[in-house]
Formats: structure tokens, C-alpha cells, sequence
């Protein structure tokens, strides 16, 4: 096997999914304190700097126009080389937290014990079904009252519809956290508080045969983890690497990030379970990292204007295959020519580093004088192929925006356009009533802000905004379909994008369901080709 095999084999691609608080941060900081990464937990997102964090976001995204909490973490553990996607949540939710999910090779699910499935995972959990990339789960928060174990696995297999399969089983939670039952190996590894997790700690395992385990957890907790092993023996499904490989069925762990229990037992386990990277489809069939040897790599993300100064980009991309190197040429597909990628980035830990050299499954970000757009492919390959696109997420929300001097049209166009280009909003326009307005559709509310701070600062341009009470948007999937004959409710608007390609927009969800009642074989999507 050459060395880049080797390489990229050693590599482990994910991104972390959750709602806001469930730990995301907590768990994320864990993985870097076992990888030796850091050496005391509180180094990505101390308290104080993550409150600070909140309210300084607006200022640096006015400042920069970028989401700057996005990042890609990598560090070492055992062998294996993990790179970590974070998926940004609350005002700095974007449609590139959805675009992320795309350079990710399985997705961590976290979820708050005493909460359950909520919002934010819902929305992302559908893109990873979308790519049928592995899903696992961390139950977090152990430590606290929990939710019925058996009515929060129910909650993740009716609300996602993925079957689940736990690994291990927790003994009480709360005040009465005794620990986790593993079922493979028949053990109880002991809940122990380590000091709020500064240090790795030391976990005490026990057989489940040995007698001092009624003492060690109690007695009455020991009846009842029998009775709900016995119950879930009969109910939940078997572990299948080849149903968690295709993204049917989520191996569930549980723990408490915050004391670092459960983390480690995590860690190895889905180190194993996961994959290295995966083959991606191109229009010349799938690309195989362990079989390819040339570089290539897609754009996944683009920040914009890093450095106010020079407009400058930096363009994420994920590596395929192959193996980089910094300043190399590569060519890009779209643009059709050679490029030098120069100054690549990467984050370690929570630096920001250049990198030397970097293989499949890595993400590096790249200096973009302008020329890379979302979805593009770059390759040493002799042979040309492009990767598949990168789908447009639908926006929730929608306003009708107009240039206030009429004068600057020009400016305010091309503006527009450009901040569409590099994927911060999405424009639509209105359909068969000849008006020129623009509608334009974000996923997080704060990228109007940005639109507006860009238009006013970049190009000179104020603009007017006027909410519209649309929350939801659907694609025409059979587009033969006629749209004037589409029969919708009184909340529904027809629109068109800039392709021309028909869209709805509704107001309720369950207008969309009365429309597809009312037009037989109309085809939805949430998501755009
Ligand atoms: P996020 O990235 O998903 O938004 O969540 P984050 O890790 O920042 O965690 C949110 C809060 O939950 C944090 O509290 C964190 O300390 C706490 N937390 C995370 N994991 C656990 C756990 O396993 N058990 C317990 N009990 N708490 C956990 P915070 O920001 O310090 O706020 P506060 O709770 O002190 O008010």
C-alpha cells in the first residue's frame, strides 16, 4: 500500500450535529482532551469566551461578513487522523451549515438526555439521510434527570425514522447515575465525576457476573437494569455494520460530556464503526480514494471577505483523493484552467495553521481571488471529471428587497448576484407578474443583516427589506408540470429562480400537503439539483 493509501485509510471525516446546549462543544473539546490535542478541557469554548462569543458574533460577522465560528478541528487519536466539522448553530445557522454535512463522511448525533430529538437536529438529521452517510448518537447529559431511556430511543426512531441499536445501556441518571451497562461485553463501567472532566479519569469496569456490583450500583438499580436489558434484548434491533454503513440504523451511546464519562468508550467504538473516507460520485462514476491516485477535492464553502481590504475568499474544499501539497497546481474544472492553491489553512486544536501537505478525507481552506464557485472540482487527474453538485437547501425565510436610489440598479445587480454566487442567500424572483423584484431567501435570519452590511459597504448600495410571511419552500421536482394549473392554497406563492426553474413558497407546512393532495403527481423537494 503507498503511503497516501496509508494516509488517508488513517482518516476519519465527521461532522457534529445537535440543537443548541445538547454539548456539541463539551463532547467536541473531549475527543481533542483524549487525542492529547489539548491538555485541559475549556480550550475551544471556555464559559466566558463562549458567552462573549455570542454577543461579539455580530460585530465580527458585520466586520468580516463570514460566519467565523465555522471551523474544521483535526487531531491525532490512536492511529487514526480525525477531522471534525462543526455545524454551527443558533444566529449563526446558514446554509453552509447545511453544506458542511456535504464534506462529512458520518455525522455524530448529540443529544440532550432530558430534551430529546429537537429542532435543529430534525433539520440536519434530513440532509445526512439525504446522502445516507452512518449516523451515530451520543445521549448527553447522563448526569442529569433524563427522559426514559426506551421513550428517548422511540423519540429518535418515530420523530427521524432511523432504527437504532444501543451499545450501551445507562444504570439510572441524574442524582442516581450509577453508569453505563455494555452489552457487548456483558461489563458495567462505573459512573465516577472527574472533576467536571479537566482530567481523562480512570473508569472502573465490572463484570456483570461479579457479586460486588449489588453493592457497587445498589441493589434496586441492578433489578431494574436486568429487567430493561431483558426488555431491550426483545425490542431493539441487532447491531449491522452494513445498516449503520448505509445510514438505516444508528448505533446509540450514552454519557455525560461534561464529566467525560463515556466519552473515551465512544470514541472507540465509532472510530471502528465509521468509515475512512468514502468514494464520491462524479460524471465519470465514482471516484475511489483508495484507487485514485491523482488529487482531487470539491468546494464545499466559501467565506467571503476574510480581509476587508483586498475582497479576498477563502474557498473550503474536501479533499478526495490523493495527497496535497502547498502552492501545488491543480486544475479547476469550472473555470478551466490551472490554479496555484496558495496560503492553505487548516485548524488545529483552536489555531488556525498553514498546511504543508494534507490527503482524502482532509479539509484545507484556500485563498479565492474571486474564481471558485460552491460545488466546484479541482484535480491533477489527467482524465477531466467533475464531482456531483452540492444540492441548495431551502431557505425559511423571504424578503421582497429593492434598491432605495433607484440610479445604482447596476450596482445593486450585480451585488446581489455575487453574494448569491458565493452562496450567502438565495435569490428568487416573482413569477408571470413582469415586476423585476427580488426575493431573497436565507436559511439563518442574520444573513440578511449580512446581505444588507455587504451591499452598503462592498458595493455601495442601500437597500430596502420587507419581510414576507413565507416559511418554507419547495422545488418542482417533475418539471413538465404546469404551473399555472398548479392549485395551491391561499398561502402559497409561485416563484421562479434566476434558471427559471418554478418553486412554491408557503407560509404552513401543511398547506404542502394539501397542495400535493390537490395536484396529483406533483413531485416536492426540499432540496434544489
Ligand atoms: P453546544 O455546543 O451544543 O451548544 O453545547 P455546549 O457544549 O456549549 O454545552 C451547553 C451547556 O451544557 C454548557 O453549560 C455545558 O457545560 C453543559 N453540558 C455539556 N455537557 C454536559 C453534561 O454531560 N452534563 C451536564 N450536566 N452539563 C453539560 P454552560 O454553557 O456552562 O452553561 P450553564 O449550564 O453553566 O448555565
Amino acid at each position: 500500500m503507498s503511503d497516501i493509501t496509508n494516509e488517508i485509510k488513517k482518516r476519519r471525516t465527521f461532522a457534529i450535529i445537535s440543537h443548541p446546549d445538547a454539548g456539541k462543544t463539551t463532547l467536541t473539546e473531549k475527543f481533542l482532551l483524549y487525542g492529547g490535542a489539548i491538555n485541559q478541557a475549556g480550550s475551544v469554548k471556555g464559559k466566558a469566551t463562549a458567552k462573549h462569543a455570542v454577543s461579539d458574533w455580530m460585530e465580527i460577522e458585520k466586520e468580516r461578513g463570514i460566519s467565523v465560528t465555522s471551523s474544521v478541528l483535526q487531531f491525532n487519536y490512536d492511529d487514526y487522523c480525525i477531522n471534525i466539522l462543526d455545524t454551527p448553530g443558533h444566529q449563526d445557522f446558514s446554509e453552509d451549515t447545511y453544506r458542511t454535512l456535504m464534506a462529512a463522511d458520518s455525522a455524530v448525533m448529540v443529544i440532550d438526555a432530558s430534551k430529546g430529538v429537537e429542532a435543529q437536529t430534525r433539520k440536519l438529521f434530513k440532509v445526512c439521510v439525504m446522502r445516507h452517510i452512518p449516523i451515530f448518537t451520543f445521549i448527553n447529559k447522563m448526569d442529569r434527570e433524563a427522559k426514559d431511556t426506551f421513550d428517548l430511543l422511540d423519540d429518535i426512531e418515530k420523530e427521524l425514522g432511523i432504527a437504532t441499536c444501543p451499545v450501551n445501556w445507562p444504570i439510572g441518571s441524574g442524582k442516581n447515575f450509577k453508569g453505563v451497562y455494555d452489552r457487548h461485553e456483558n461489563k458495567v463501567e462505573l459512573f465516577s465525576d472527574t472533576k467536571k472532566g479537566t482530567s481523562q479519569g480512570e473508569m472502573k469496569v465490572v463484570d456483570m457476573n461479579n457479586p460486588e456490583l449489588d453493592w457497587l450500583i445498589g441493589t434496586e438499580a441492578k433489578v431494574t437494569l436486568e429487567e430493561e436489558i431483558e426488555l431491550m434484548d426483545g425490542a431493539a434491533a441487532e447491531f449491522d455494520q452494513e445498516l449503520v454503513s448505509k445510514g438505516e440504523l444508528s448505533p446509540v451511546f450514552f454519557g455525560s460530556a461534561l464529566t467525560n464519562f463515556g466519552v473515551e468508550t465512544f470514541l472507540q467504538h465509532f472510530l471502528k464503526m465509521t468509515s475512512s473516507p468514502l468514494s464520491r460520485m462524479s460524471d465519470k462514476g465514482e471516484i475511489d480514494p483508495m484507487k485514485e491516485k491523482d488529487f482531487s477535492a470539491f468546494v464545499f464553502k466559501i467565506q467571503a471577505n476574510m480581509n476587508k481590504a483586498h475582497r479576498d475568499r477563502i474557498a473550503f474544499m474536501r479533499i478526495c483523493s490523493g495527497a496535497f501539497e502547498a502552492g501545488m497546481e491543480v486544475y479547476h474544472i469550472q473555470g478551466g484552467k490551472n490554479v496555484r492553491l496558495s496560503q492553505p489553512q487548516q485548524m488545529m486544536a483552536s489555531e488556525r495553521k498553514m498546511v504543508e501537505e494534507a490527503y482524502g478525507g482532509d479539509i484545507i481552506g484556500i485563498f479565492d481571488p474571486g474564481i471558485f464557485s460552491i460545488g466546484d472540482t479541482l484535480t491533477t487527474s489527467k482524465e477531466r471529471f467533475v464531482y456531483e453538485g452540492i444540492p441548495t437547501f431551502a431557505p425559511e425565510h423571504f424578503a421582497r428587497v429593492r434598491q432605495v436610489d433607484t440610479m445604482k440598479r447596476k450596482q445593486f445587480i450585480k451585488g446581489i448576484n455575487q453574494i448569491a454566487q458565493e452562496g450567502a442567500i438565495q435569490i428568487f424572483q416573482e413569477y408571470n407578474t413582469g415586476m423585476e423584484e427580488i426575493i431573497v431567501g436565507v436559511v439563518g435570519v442574520l444573513q440578511f443583516d449580512v446581505l444588507k452590511y455587504r451591499l452598503e459597504n462592498e458595493y455601495n448600495v442601500e437597500i430596502r427589506m420587507e419581510n414576507l410571511p413565507y416559511e418554507h419552500i419547495r422545488w418542482i421536482e417533475n418539471e413538465e408540470i404546469d404551473l399555472d394549473k398548479i392549485v395551491g392554497t391561499s398561502d402559497m406563492k409561485k416563484i421562479k429562480d434566476l434558471k427559471e426553474r418554478p418553486l412554491l413558497l408557503f407560509s404552513h407546512e401543511w398547506s404542502i400537503r394539501m397542495t400535493l393532495e390537490r395536484n396529483e403527481g406533483l413531485k416536492l423537494s426540499e432540496f434544489g439539483r
